[in-house]
């Protein structure tokens, strides 16, 4: 049987060792959640987004079907009003969307798309090479490139989908499930899981009767795996703690590992998140320096890929035990070239991914972009995926100009993180050697415990951001119940997050609430929103509020003392995960909870914004986590990924569960949830 084998839902409590003992709460008391109501911000409907996406909206999609619904609402609610009607919870093995609507699989993992494109076979037995041409598993995070956005132009019918495999299901990869000869693992059984994971870029079309399709030989199409040759950038690269056996200057590595979501660039690449990277390597020495233990890598590895009969460099890396040698002989530091976020560059399909240290260190779940303004600096959002961690926000150094716009803007800049008040306000702070408030921070914590870690310093500001998770403890952060994903409300510019849950707030030594993270535990999760200070994204200050609590009927989100959401049958949910604004400004909620009652299977919803109206659009398959939602600029085509099903989907025939891409259209060719 495999080790480590994962409860989907995180229930496993080695799954995400909580490794934050800083104690960082602001507040000693539980408080109710404080919210307030804030003044609706009228931006430049439209403007935004599509400035983010890189292409105009135009021709996108309107909501002809809704512009007269006469309710004497804003435009902007009219925009975002949810006009289908609620799918109930459902237990079943299949995907439920509203009446009026169609659901297809598409992309299942193991569909080839590159190379000789070997076909799938059900029986387990496609090979390590056959992997690396074919889909991966466990599809998470996902976006859709018009194939004409370099040249300005927003197709609908036509483009690049691109998402990440976040982890594998060793039983359905396998014939036999994670094999053992003598204590060693079947290098070619390595050699397929690691071909399991990554990127994939897949080139497709719609044709006159509306189906899509890869498009068979297009150069585009590529796998990007955890053993691709990528380049370090920003202030990491170079680092002395980076230096392996594979690159003695530490400028580069192999592979981008556990991706779960992304974003895209405003200059129309990709960047994809490392998660839970630490569960891949193995130390078992005694001691572990601070850039492991605070992320709590153990003394073995998730799938044992340090342990391949072959013994080949590129599968020992995992095994991080310091041998007699330095560091340019082993791999000790080759952890360190993890935990970062990725950029892929889609349309150039020779390019090397490149790691963007400036963004920082840690279990990045996603990234979300403020839309480009012309002359200003580039802003982007990114949540560390652990219970008790933080949220941060990137500024970059040089401007942002469309014609010039490209990944060295991610290299230079000021990494913040979050820290939210009581009162409502919330500060960014910033995690750089050269703030004189920071620097302070720091030579007070020098020789005293942060947490765990006895704190001996930071050598240089590459030290700083190796060790993000430190930096931000030092600096004041607020432990949050697990940021997943973020969004950008194109309307309004106010960001989202999903806090999925946190079953350790509260208990006996761990922190307890606080105004932005209230309930002890946190079961269920929330979405918590904010306004930059003057609606700028580059504020240091901010204005937040509680979007909606999760939870089962009857749950109530209050605003200045007034219910503004009960949870019914139409909209119960449990642990929000994904969230994605579409390009009409509709929030798109997905979940990651277990398939219980009340909520049953995981699901996805539509969420007005300003109204807080919610509904359930989307129930997956059973066992699945329902993750990565997209669609082309017309809003008339969705795909949504479906993780890790349990039983037989989407062929109910086959017998192996395949992770896969879901097409939700419209029956009458609408827009999606108008
Ligand atoms: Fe991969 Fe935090 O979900
Ligand atoms: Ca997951
Ligand atoms: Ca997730
Ligand atoms: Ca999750």
């Amino acid at each position: 049987m495999a080790k480590h084998h994962l409860d989907p839902n995180y229930l496993d409590p080695d799954y995400e060792p909580v490794v934050n003992h800083s104690g960082n709460t602001p507040f000693n008391e539980v408080l109710a959640a404080r919210m307030q109501r804030r003044a609706l911000l009228k931006g430049s409907v439209g403007a935004a987004l599509a400035s983010v996406m890189g292409f105009g909206l135009a021709a996108c999609g309107s909501d002809d079907d809704n512009n007269d619904s006469g309710n004497g609402g804003s435009n902007e609610e009219a925009v975002t009003e949810l006009g289908f009607r609620a799918v109930p919870v459902s237990s079943e093995n299949r995907v439920v969307v509203p009446e009026g609507y169609t659901a297809k699989a598409f992309l299942p993992w193991g569909t080839p798309i590159t190379g000789e494109y070997p076909a799938y076979r059900s029986d387990g037995t496609n090979t390590g090479a056959d992997q690396e041409q074919q889909i991966g598993m466990h599809h998470d995070g996902m976006h859709f490139f018009p194939i004409d956005q370099k040249a300005g132009g927003n197709s609908s019918t036509e483009g690049l989908l691109v998402m990440n495999h976040e982890y594998i299901n060793q039983d359905a990869l396998h014939t036999e499930g994670a094999t053992y000869v003598g204590g060693k693992r079947p290098s070619d059984e390595v050699r397929k899981e690691i071909a399991a994971h990554g990127v994939s870029v897949v080139h497709i079309k719609q044709d006159a009767n509306g189906t899509w399709d890869i498009v068979f030989g297009s150069p585009f199409n590529r796998r990007i795996t955890s053993g691709t040759p990528m380049d370090i950038r920003g202030p990491v690269r170079g680092y002395s703690k980076l230096h392996t056996r594979y690159s003695k200057d530490g400028t580069g590595t192999r592979g981008t590992i556990n991706n779960c979501s992304m974003g895209p660039t405003p200059w129309g690449t990709y960047l994809t998140a490392e998660e839970n990277w630490h569960l891949y390597f193995a130390n078992s020495s005694d001691t572990q320096p601070r850039e492991q233990v605070r992320h709590g890598i153990g003394d073995s590895s998730r799938y044992d890929w340090e342990l391949a009969e072959n013994t080949a460099d590129e599968y020992i890396r995992f095994d991080l035990t310091p041998d007699a040698g330095s560091e340019t002989e082993d791999y000790r530091n080759e952890a360190n070239t993890f935990g970062y976020m990725v950029e892929i560059d889609p349309f150039t399909p020779d390019s090397r991914p490149q790691k963007r240290t400036a963004l920082g260190r840690f279990g990045h779940e996603g990234v979300i972009f403020a839309p480009a303004e012309e002359g200003k600096p580039v802003v982007c959002y990114s949540g560390d995926d652990s219970r008790f961690e933080y949220i941060y926000k990137f500024v970059s150094a040089k401007p942002y100009y469309k014609a010039t716009a490209g990944g060295y803007l991610l290299d230079e800049g000021t990494l913040y993180v979050a820290r939210f008040n009581e009162d409502g306000s919330g500060d960014w702070l910033p995690l750089d050697l050269e703030d004189t408030d920071f620097a302070a921070k720091v030579a007070e914590a020098e020789g005293n415990m942060v947490g765990d870690i006895t704190f001996d310093g930071f050598e240089n500001q590459a030290d700083v951001l190796l060790n993000t998770r430190l930096a931000a403890d030092i600096a004041g952060a607020t432990p949050m119940d697990r940021p997943e994903w973020g969004a950008v409300d194109p309307n309004t510019g106010e960001v989202y997050f999903t806090l999925t849950n946190n079953s350790n707030r509260g208990k006996e030594g761990f922190d307890g609430a606080n105004a932005a993270n209230p309930r002890e535990p946190n079961d269920t999760g929330h979405i918590i929103r904010w306004t930059e200070a003057g609606n700028d994204h580059t504020a240091t200050g901010f204005d937040w509020d509680i979007f909606v609590f999760a939870g089962g009927p009857g749950t109530e989100t209050e605003v200045d003392g007034e219910v503004v959401v009960t949870l019914d049958d139409d909209n119960i949910f449990n642990s929000p995960d994904g969230l994605w604004f579409d390009y009409n400004g509709r929030l798109w909620i997905q979940t990651d909870g277990s398939d219980a009652p009340p909520y049953q299977n995981n699901m996805m919803l539509a969420a007005n914004p300003r109204t807080r109206d919610i509904k359930r659009f989307f129930v997956g398959p059973v066992g699945c986590e329902v993750t990565g939602v997209v669609t082309p600029p017309d809003v008339k085509t969705m795909f949504v990924n479906i993780q890790h099903p349990e039983a037989n989907w989407p062929n109910s025939n086959e017998p192996r569960p395949r992770d896969a891409c879901v097409i939700v259209t419209r029956n009458d060719g609408g827009v999606i949830g108008a």
